[in-house]
């Protein structure tokens, strides 16, 4: 079982980077591979709306050269994807959101002169999130951008990991929050385990 892991967080030893440590440190526990890509790291521009991927149909397609169709194709190879991001104005970081949209374009051939396949279809997706506000708050209207982008891709919706960054000197990562993200690896493996029965 694979895992290809976007980092969206700028920052190398913030909070998100924080929960994503024991969320890794479980996943090789478990035998599960990783891939990690920092996406601050790589070149992904913003999507330039000018549908040449439509008309490409057995693969993205996309006419930029950039790190893009790497990232792409780690995606596609994965068994789930994770988007780790913090929230920046109740979405994801900039250059998640540039993967997004030349993802939700590349990978979904509903505009060009023929219907083509969703080159996504079927994969898994969740996410770990930490943000400003209470989850509930803070995480939602990501959390509703997922599911539709889900949707729109036919990819699988598994679910978002979210914690709060109180702020206050206190500090990001407790023991309960460890113990709950490694939780979480463990869910989303016995769900696969148990879809594929
Ligand atoms: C530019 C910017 C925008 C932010 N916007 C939001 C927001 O809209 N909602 C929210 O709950 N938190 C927001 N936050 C708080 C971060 O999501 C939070 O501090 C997060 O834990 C930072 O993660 P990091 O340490 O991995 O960068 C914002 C932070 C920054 C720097």
């Amino acid at each position: 079982m694979k895992f290809c892991v976007l980092m969206g967080s700028p920052r190398r030893e913030g909070n998100t980077a924080a929960l994503l440590g024991p969320f890794l440190e479980e996943c090789a526990n478990l035998g599960i591979e990783t891939e990690v890509i920092p996406l601050y790291e790589r070149a992904v521009n913003p999507c330039l709306g000018c549908m040449a991927c439509q008309d490409r149909l057995d693969g993205p397609g996309c006419v930029q050269d950039d790190d893009f169709g790497e990232i792409f194709q780690a995606m596609a190879n994965c068994d789930v994807i994770v988007l780790a991001t913090p929230i920046y104005s109740f979405f994801c970081a900039a250059p998640m959101k540039a993967l997004l949209d030349r993802t939700i374009y590349a990978g979904v051939k509903n505009y060009g002169r023929e219907k083509g396949p969703r080159l996504l279809e079927g994969k898994r997706l969740v996410s770990i999130v930490t943000c400003g506000y209470p989850p509930e708050r803070g995480a939602d209207l990501w959390e509703e951008g997922l599911k539709r982008f889900c949707r729109h891709g036919k990819l699988e919706y598994m679910g978002l990991f979210c914690r709060q960054d109180r702020g206050g000197g206190e500090p990001f990562l407790n023991e309960d929050r460890v113990r709950a993200v490694r939780d979480f690896v463990q869910a989303i493996r016995i769900s696969i385990r148990g879809s594929e029965r």
